[in-house]
């Protein structure tokens, strides 16, 4: 990565971790200063814990698991340990979002409230499915061995366009979750009076959706993509033959990554993986 599109990336890593710490700071003085705080008992409190599991597991710790490939200080890494940290903190987001839903149904069935009526539970819970199914077909296509490269390579671009389709219902849902919860808690003073706890959450969506943008700008960059197995290996040596060729046409700035899935030598040495 050249050093002024390095820069460029480390502007937007950091602009993203901390719109993500600041959301996470949000969250938690939402429920603590404003609401109930967190308990499991059936009442305000266990609700509280869906915004709080999903803004960190669910949005932070996905949009960080989606973007983990491209850190540059990572490609001296083997690719499967980074597999394993992009499985494994989608994993961990998973189980987050999981946790959050049980609090949201188990507060619902103890205040004889109706599950599933809403747009935002529709559409939320479609998104911890496909996520469910990302994860599973994700470990069994590139986690397992087995798994022959011609398939590998043919499924990630869907991998890929599903995992940022995903994140962005996810976005969605939260902004839906947030203005449902909003109209429903502030009575007297109400939402429409604007009350301080209105205008804070309001900001914690437009953070989210801010984050939200700032790590679909940086896996939508082909050039701060993780370069091929065979580029990396053939950098201390300067390439040469047909690695030369290759490295070539890898680094050509152009280059979506697509180039690497049409080259059927790099696809039988096992690069789309
Ligand atoms: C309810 C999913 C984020 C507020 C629900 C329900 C689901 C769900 C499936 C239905 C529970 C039931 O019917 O018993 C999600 C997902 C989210 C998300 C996948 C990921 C972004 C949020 C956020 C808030 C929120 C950030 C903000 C406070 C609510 C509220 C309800 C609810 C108020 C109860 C009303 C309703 O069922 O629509 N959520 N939620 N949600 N959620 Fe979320
Ligand atoms: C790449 C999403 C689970 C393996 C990607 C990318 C996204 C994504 C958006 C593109 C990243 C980039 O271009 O730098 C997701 C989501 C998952 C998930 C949302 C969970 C629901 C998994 C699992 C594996 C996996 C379990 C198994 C190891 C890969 C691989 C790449 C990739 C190998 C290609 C990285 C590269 O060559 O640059 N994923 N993924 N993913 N993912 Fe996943």
């Amino acid at each position: 990565m050249a050093m002024e599109n390095f820069k460029q990336f480390l502007f937007a890593l950091s602009a993203a971790v901390t719109v993500g710490f600041v959301s996470i700071i949000f969250v938690l003085r939402w429920v603590f200063y404003f609401k109930e705080g967190l308990a499991w008992d059936g009442g305000l409190a266990e609700f509280n814990w869906h915004p709080v599991l999903i803004v960190t597991g669910f949005i932070f710790m996905q949009g960080i698991a989606i973007v983990v490939y491209r850190l540059p200080w990572t490609w001296k890494c083997s690719k499967s340990m980074m597999k394993f940290i992009h499985a494994g903190l989608n994993i961990l987001a998973f189980i987050f979002a999981a946790i959050s839903l049980v609090a949201v149904f188990d507060f619902h069935n103890s205040q004889k409230i109706p599950n599933m009526y809403s747009l935002h539970s529709w559409v939320g819970l479609a998104a911890v499915l496909l996520y469910s199914l990302q994860l599973v077909l994700g470990v069994c296509i590139y986690l397992i061995p087995i798994t022959p490269t011609y398939l590998r390579a043919a499924f990630m671009p869907l991998h890929i366009y599903s995992g940022l389709f995903i994140f962005s219902s996810v976005i969605a849902t939260a902004l839906m979750g947030i203005t449902e919860k909003l109209i429903f808690g502030l009575k007297d003073p109400s939402y429409k009076d604007s009350p301080p706890e209105a205008t804070f959450v309001n900001v914690l969506g437009v953070l989210i959706v801010i984050f939200g943008g700032i790590i679909l700008w940086i896996a939508t960059r082909p050039s701060w993509k993780r370069p091929s197995e065979q580029v990396l290996r053939s950098l201390p040596t300067n390439g040469g033959g047909s690695v030369g060729t290759e490295v070539s046409q890898h680094t050509d700035p152009k280059d979506n990554g697509d180039t690497r899935r049409r080259s059927g030598k790099l696809e039988d040495s096992g690069q789309v993986n």
